[in-house]
């Protein structure tokens, strides 16, 4: 491999405001430092993101992150040979923070730009962790998105399946929502589901009956919703047991979804060959431990491998913004200063866009 490259990365587009720096060489890639700094207490009482709220918050805690990086890794910024920036997609306030951001530190120290999909980070997480080779099938579960991608190269995705409707990682936090569970609610209502009983509600399994990888979870929300109203009716407010029996259903539901969708994927993947068989996961919702299993699971019954990057590069993080720019560097790609922010920003252009896909463009 060609000689060693260090690369600042900055990630805004949500609610973690997160900068890292990455070392690439012969030996691979390496964290000298990742720093996340979320804005959940910012959001707790709105029961979700508030875009304007999380604009302003990157603005303002975007040089602390990066600075603290920088002091964690021991280096300062003329020891980098980039910034790497997510440039989308996101929420348009939050991104563009952190490309404004870039562009400055890299005007200023005069350093080469590259401008990252936030969705490339994350599927190439599993180069990042352990060196995978093109291709693989990930797996990519977040607060907005959800799709099976064959990733052949840091540009190359073929989407072979994903939501028609809502996010799992959505899907989580609208269930907390109805439930009463604080935000992001997805390590809530796993919490919640681990007391649980999930037999009590007959929840759907969404286009299980449908041929295909494509996966849909707005049934599955509006199904626990009439169930908590069942219980109301019927009682006039949830006990903690309620909560956890219809959170255990909610997970074991989506468990199911997944696991029956990703043995699909797999099967069309190693039919197409030649790639390694193996499936990787990236995105928040990868870092559910039963929906983890299950994938294990179905990887082992295909003789497949399984990889899930550790918690904290499966939820946002700049250290993937950071090696996919590290990737897109040595292929030679520099940005400048007329770098846009892009609110969407489909991984696979070819493919046709999916319906309702990328409807609210919050999360990525
Ligand atoms: O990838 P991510 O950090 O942000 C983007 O969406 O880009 O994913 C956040 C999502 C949220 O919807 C959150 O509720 C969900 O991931 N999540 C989980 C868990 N931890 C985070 N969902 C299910 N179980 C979890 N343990
Ligand atoms: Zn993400």
């Amino acid at each position: 491999m060609s000689t060693a490259l260090t690369i600042l990365g900055i990630e805004s587009s949500c609610d973690d405001t997160a900068a890292a720096v990455l070392r690439l060489d012969g030996a691979g890639a390496r964290v000298l430092a990742s720093v996340v700094m979320g804005q959940a207490a910012l959001h707790a009482d709105f029961g979700g993101v508030v875009p304007e709220i999380a604009a302003r918050a990157h603005a303002e805690k975007l040089d602390i992150a990066v600075r603290e990086a920088l002091r964690r890794a021991g280096l300062g910024l003329h020891a980098m040979d980039a910034v790497a920036v997510t440039a989308g997609p996101g929420l348009i306030g939050g991104v563009l923070a952190g490309v404004m951001c870039a562009k400055g530190i890299a005007a200023g120290a005069g350093l080469p730009l590259v401008g990252v999909n936030h969705l490339a980070g994350h599927a190439l997480t599993p180069r990042l962790t352990d060196g995978v080779a093109y291709p693989y099938l990930m797996l990519l579960v977040s607060g907005g998105h959800c799709q099976f991608l064959i990733v052949r190269g840091p540009e190359e995705f073929a989407r072979i399946g994903g939501t028609i409707d809502d996010a799992p990682g959505e899907a989580f936090d609208k269930v907390a929502r109805l439930l009463g569970l604080p935000q992001p609610g997805g390590p809530e209502v796993e919490r919640a589901a681990a007391t649980g009983d999930p037999a009590r509600f007959r929840l759907p399994r969404p286009l299980l009956d449908r041929a295909g990888c494509d996966l849909s979870f707005s049934g599955l929300k509006t199904a626990v919703l009439r169930a908590r109203d069942g219980i109301v009716a019927e009682k006039a407010g949830l006990t903690r047991q309620d909560r956890a029996d219809l959170c255990a259903g909610f997970q074991a539901a989506v468990c199911d979804v997944l696991a029956e969708k990703t043995r699909r994927a797999l099967a069309l993947y190693l039919a197409e060959g030649p790639g390694a068989p193996l499936i990787a996961v990236a995105g928040g919702v990868a870092a559910n431990g039963p929906i983890r299993a299950a994938l294990r699971d179905v990887a082992a019954q295909a003789g497949a491998r399984f990889l899930a990057p550790p918690l904290a590069l499966c939820t946002d993080n700049a250290a993937m913004i950071a090696y996919a720019g590290a990737e897109l560097y040595r292929l030679g790609h520099r940005d400048d200063l007329t770098l846009a922010a892009r609110p969407r920003w489909p991984l696979d252009t070819a493919s046709p866009a999916m319906l309702g896909h990328g409807k609210r463009g919050a999360k990525a």
